[in-house]
């Protein structure tokens, strides 16, 4: 990389600012991906932009993704976006940099790894039985993508909660709301806007978690879930975590790890109704695994297919289509200047869909066998992200979203509704326009 003082002759990126104060943000948020395309045909890899608040520059195709890992902490740092800045907690671990964001993922580290996952997986599958019960008895058609968010919510509540008296109905309603302000594209609280009553539902849900923080305090030992080492945990003086600083990480988590997994178990469901030889292969699977008892992390892992198909759902539909980061310093790349301060996105959509693909529009699970995986340079299959901010809970999301397929798989089977639209929202998370209507019925 350039010094700042050898590069204050480069051009900065090709592109547009667009307007004032929105930026080219509702081209963004209508269609990512169009918007991406676009551009990129327009200008190559790196153009400049204006969205969600601040100028951007998107960097696309494996060796930007590298550079952008690379950087962490030393021309970079992470930055969210407007709306969520002043709507996610300051002391959470996606907010922190540096030093207290590493302490901070060494704290979180020992609940989310693979192992970990073992004393999650009957849990998970008990759920999984009670809301397909509910989902068997309940009206026909309904819509998948509200019935994958209610377990989806629920197990989440399990990790980090574990059997704390919480109200997943009423939870679900204000964290609804409260993600819907996160991507308000004008983050001014004005009454009835997305962003004042994410405001709003903010506010209610950290009253609730924090009495249900207090109650857990007065416990003798604390329970082996994620609030309990948040509880547990103290620094180097022997002092605790302070309660907002929970509160944040317990909002973030139930953030970061909710509307990702809906996306990905749903998009799961649309695309083996869509293409019938993936679903029989998956079934197939399963009966050959089938019959070996409740599922284990070992069973989970006798089923190789089922895991490319998940992998392969995540390539087609990156349920995170993208990240920023901030610019700490002028820095150079492929040319240009960056100014200090700029937004830098890190594309998880153009790395799925760029030429190191063959076909990357078609879904073809076998293209995530573990030779032709293993050919792809770093950079080009990211769904979890990468580098020092990659995924914390990836391990829960992929043994949720398993064990979630495998017992449906297993048990039963579901239609698309015909006429519905099936087109995917791209913003700010990629879900059938329609919600998925299904028939759901016992095999
Ligand atoms: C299919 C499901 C999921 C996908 C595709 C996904 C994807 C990602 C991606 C791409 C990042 C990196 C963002 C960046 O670079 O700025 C990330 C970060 C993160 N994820 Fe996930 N995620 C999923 C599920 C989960 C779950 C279940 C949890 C926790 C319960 C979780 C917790 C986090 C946290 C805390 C971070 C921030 C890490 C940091 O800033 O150091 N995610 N996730």
């Amino acid at each position: 990389m350039d010094t700042p003082a050898d590069i204050s002759h480069l051009p900065l990126p090709p592109g547009s600012s667009g307007l004032p104060l929105l930026g080219e943000t509702l081209a963004f948020i209508q269609n990512t991906g169009k918007f991406l395309e676009e551009r990129r045909r327009l200008h190559g890899d790196v153009f400049r932009s204006h969205v969600l608040g601040d100028p951007i520059v998107f960097l696309l195709g494996p060796e930007a993704v590298r550079w952008i890992f690379a950087g962490e902490n030393k021309y970079l740092r992470n930055r969210w976006h407007s709306s969520a800045r002043k709507l996610l907690g300051k002391q959470s671990v996606a907010m922190l940099n540096g030093s207290t964001h590493l302490e901070r993922r060494r704290l979180l580290a020992p609940h989310f790894t693979y192992a970990a996952m073992r004393h999650f997986v009957p849990r998970i599958e008990a759920l999984v039985h009670r809301h397909c019960e509910q989902w068997l008895s309940g009206t026909q058609p309904f819509k998948a993508v509200d019935a994958v968010r209610a377990l989806v919510f629920e197990v989440a509540i399990v990790l980090m909660m574990g059997e704390s008296r919480v109200d997943p109905a009423y939870m679900s309603r204000l964290f609804k709301q409260w993600v819907a302000g996160l991507f308000a594209a004008v983050p001014l609280e004005i009454p009835f806007t997305a962003f004042s009553r994410g405001v709003a539902a903010e506010k209610e849900m950290r009253a609730y978690l924090g009495s249900l923080v207090a109650e857990r305090e007065k416990l003798a030992t604390q329970p082996p879930d994620t609030l309990g080492s948040l509880l547990s945990a103290r620094d180097e003086h022997g002092r605790p975590l302070p309660r907002e600083a929970i509160l944040d990480e317990l909002e973030l988590l139930l953030f970061a790890g909710h509307d990702t997994t809906v996306t990905a178990t749903s998009n799961l469901m649309m695309l083996l109704a869509q293409y019938p030889e993936v679903l029989e292969r998956c079934r197939k699977e399963q009966r050959e695994v089938a019959g070996q008892g409740p599922l284990t992390l070992e069973a989970l892992r006798a089923m190789p297919y089922l895991h490319q198909v998940i992998q392969e759902v995540m390539r087609l539909i990156p349920p995170i289509g993208g990240a920023f980061r901030v610019t700490t310093q002028d820095v150079a790349y492929g040319g240009y200047r960056i100014p200090q301060g700029w937004q830098v996105s890190l594309s998880i959509r153009g790395a799925h869909k760029g030429t190191s693909w063959t076909s990357p529009e078609r879904f073809d699970p076998d293209r995530m066998g573990p030779e032709r995986c293993e050919q792809n340079p770093q950079g080009v299959y990211i769904p979890f992200g990468g580098g020092p901010r990659v995924c914390v809970g990836q391990h829960f999301a992929m043994v949720e979203m398993a064990v979630v397929a495998a017992l449906l798989l297993r048990g039963y089977q579901w239609e698309l509704v015909p006429g519905q639209d099936l087109s995917l929202m791209t913003f700010p998370i990629p879900l059938p326009r329609d919600g998925l209507l299904v028939r759901f019925s016992r095999r």
